[in-house]
Order: structure tokens, then C-alpha cells, then sequence
């Protein structure tokens, strides 16, 4: 027990809600849970299950929301941002959306005032996705702190990472009631049954994958399901490190501007490449150096990601479109042609507190190098 006599998870609990001025704050085992339990707990109040969130984002949501029941409805990323463009939300209540889910992709703070605005008029409920984006502020507000509820993850290579975990906030008792008991009354895996369960998931998603890059063209059939694997994951018990995650949290504005600076480094570094930086608001807590190389295709990205691999040097080409891997039946406002294009031109470098400016200065040199050749 903590000095308040709260027990080292419920005195984070108190910690984070009032780090994002919330209401309510419940340790959950991870983000991707704390998004299924949301959508459980609002059922009640919704006449249909349909939730509108953008189609490029790391995939483990999209089990969340098959997990609840829900039915996904994909809206575009403008490529400049990552971020949802106004229109888009606009767009999904037209085609009926219960919920919206905006994502501050990377760590990057999306705008809310009109997704914010449309929702309290067309009484549809907002989720704001802060788990890639904890430390990020919108107007000096923490991204965590808008909307209906709002999901926190502490997973590895977060911004606070402790291996695992996540939050949910909200000011709203009722879902939080409900969570609580949903939460409770969940039978939970053993650790080594899901540690096996994790392992299996990721090794038939890459085969699908690497299957797909062999076979361009092929996006439905090669990845349709493929999120089903992940489906027995979603239910995590809180495990995590609450003592470290409170230790993270209380120096989160200045690791927030590290990134920044670490942000700028490379964009001065790769300043003549053509590389185009992704546009981040004032406010962001950049997860990772996120740029395009307009015009780029899948097949030369790919080469290009494996050529900086192979000098041992970390870059990401991520993510696959989500809505190529949703399994039930799945929605969308249009062709999503801005997900597709940034799924194509997409480079992520790390900037990491374990990456230091040598680091930095070492991948910003290999990647001139491997786009020269
Ligand atoms: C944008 C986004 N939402 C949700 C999640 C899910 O978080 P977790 O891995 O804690 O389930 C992630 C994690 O990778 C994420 O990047």
C-alpha cells in the first residue's frame, strides 16, 4: 500500500486522473482491452454498434472492436498529418456512426473542436484514442482528456512504456461502472497461454504479410481475417508496472519535448532529401521520426526498409490498412486514398530515450546512403 493507503495501481488510478483531469481512471491490461470494455459499457445506449475510426493505425484496435461486438467503419487520413480530416467524421455519423474514434496517430494531436462539436449535436459518442500520444497537449490540455473516454496505453515503445497496460478515462460514472464490472467479471488467460497465443498471432500475420508484398494486388484475399488471430489477446488483466508508469508520468512534459527536439534533428538532418516530414501539431510527443518520400511505391519502400535493416539499423514501414483486415462485415466512407498513399510512403526512425543525437546522426546518414543507391 501507498503512503495514502492506496494500493500501488489505485494510487496511479488518481494519479492519471487528475493528470488528465478526468473523472475516472481505470488500470486496464491494455489499450486495445480498454477499447472493447468501452464499447461494451456504452451498448446499452446506442441504437446501433458502429464505430467510426481511421483505417490507418496499428491493428490490435480493430480486434478490440470485433472483440465487443461493433462494427467498424473506416474513415481516410489526410497523408500531410496522419489525422482524420473534418470531412471524413462528417461523413460517418451521415452513414450512421454511434461512436467516433479519433487517433492521435504518432503523437500527433488531432484537432477535436469539430469531431467534438458534431458529436454533442448528433448525440454520438467520442473515444479519443491517446494511446500512441501520451504527453501530447492540444492548447496545453493532455491529449487523454477529451471526448466521452479516452484510452491510454503504456505498451512497448509508448511514450511511457513499461512492457504492458493501459487506462481508461472518462468523466462519464455510469461507463465507468460498467467497465469496472465487465473488467471484473472477465475469466483472463494464463500468462503463458497468451504469451503463446501473442506469438502465433504475429508469426501468421507476417507470413500473410510477406505473402502479400509477393503478390501485390492480392489485399483482400491475402489479409482478410488475419485480425481474428488476435481476438483471444484483447482480454489482458492489468499487470503492469504502476510504480514506473507514475515515475514516467511525473516527467512527461520534458521527455515530451525531447522528442520534439529529437523530431527537429532529423528533419534538419534529412532537410534535403525530399523526404517530407509528417506535419505535427505545436503540442505533439512525436512517438517516432514519421516522414514520406512522395510518390514512393510498396515494392521500393520495402527495399528500402530492408536495406537499413540489413546495416542493423531500426526503421519502420508501418501500418498495413486496417480495413484490409477486418474479418466481419466492415464499412467505409470512400476508397481511403489517403491511408493508401501513406501506407505506401511511410518511414518511421526512432527517437526513442534510448536513441541518443549519434544514433540519430548514424540513421539519418544510412538512410541518404540507401535512397542514393
Ligand atoms: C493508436 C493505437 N491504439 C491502440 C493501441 C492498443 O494499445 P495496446 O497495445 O496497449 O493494446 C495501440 C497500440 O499499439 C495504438 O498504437
Amino acid at each position: 500500500m501507498g503512503s495514502a493507503g492506496l494500493s500501488p495501481t489505485a494510487a496511479l488510478e488518481s494519479e492519471c486522473a487528475e493528470h488528465f483531469h478526468r473523472g475516472h481512471a481505470i488500470a486496464l491490461g491494455r489499450g486495445t482491452w480498454a477499447l472493447a470494455l468501452a464499447l461494451r459499457g456504452l451498448e446499452g445506449r446506442v441504437s446501433r454498434k458502429l464505430l467510426a475510426l481511421p483505417s490507418f493505425l496499428c491493428q490490435t484496435p480493430l480486434a478490440g472492436i470485433h472483440h465487443a461486438g461493433w462494427q467498424p467503419l473506416f474513415v481516410d487520413v489526410d497523408p500531410q498529418t496522419g489525422l482524420v480530416p473534418d470531412s471524413e467524421w462528417a461523413k460517418a455519423v451521415e452513414l450512421g456512426a454511434a461512436a467516433l474514434m479519433p487517433v492521435h496517430l504518432f503523437g500527433n494531436p488531432a484537432d477535436l473542436e469539430f469531431a467534438t462539436a458534431l458529436c454533442r449535436e448528433r448525440k454520438v459518442f467520442l473515444i479519443e484514442d491517446a494511446c500512441q500520444a501520451v504527453g501530447a497537449t492540444i492548447a496545453e490540455r493532455p491529449c487523454g482528456a477529451f471526448g466521452d473516454a479516452s484510452l491510454l496505453s503504456f505498451g512497448h515503445t509508448k511514450t511511457i512504456d513499461v512492457g504492458s497496460g493501459g487506462m481508461l478515462l472518462t468523466d462519464d460514472a455510469a461507463l465507468a461502472t460498467a467497465v469496472r464490472e465487465l473488467a471484473a467479471r472477465q475469466r483472463y488467460a494464463a500468462p503463458a497461454q497468451h504469451d503463446a497465443r501473442a506469438l502465433e498471432a504475429a508469426r501468421k500475420f507476417y507470413e500473410r504479410k510477406d505473402r502479400l508484398l509477393a503478390n501485390p494486388g492480392s489485399e483482400a484475399a491475402m489479409l482478410s481475417g488475419v485480425i481474428d488471430d488476435w481476438l483471444g489477446l484483447v482480454p489482458a488483466p492489468w499487470a503492469a508496472d504502476a510504480p514506473g508508469i507514475a515515475r514516467q508520468l511525473a516527467v512527461l512534459r520534458a521527455s515530451a519535448a525531447e522528442r520534439r527536439r529529437k523530431f527537429g534533428l532529423y528533419a534538419e538532418l534529412l532537410r534535403d532529401t525530399g523526404i517530407v516530414p509528417l506535419r505535427m501539431g505545436a503540442g505533439a510527443a512525436p512517438w517516432r521520426f514519421c516522414f514520406r518520400m512522395p510518390g514512393l511505391e510498396r515494392g521500393r519502400q520495402e527495399r528500402i526498409a530492408a536495406a537499413m535493416r540489413a546495416r542493423g539499423l531500426h526503421i519502420s514501414n508501418w501500418y498495413v490498412p486496417t480495413h484490409w483486415m477486418a474479418s466481419q462485415t466492415s464499412r467505409r466512407t470512400g476508397a481511403l486514398e489517403g491511408t493508401l498513399r501513406l501506407h505506401a510512403e511511410i518511414f518511421q526512425l526512432w527517437l526513442d530515450p534510448a536513441t541518443d543525437d549519434a544514433q540519430i546522426r548514424a540513421n539519418a546518414a544510412a538512410f541518404r546512403d540507401v535512397i542514393a543507391a
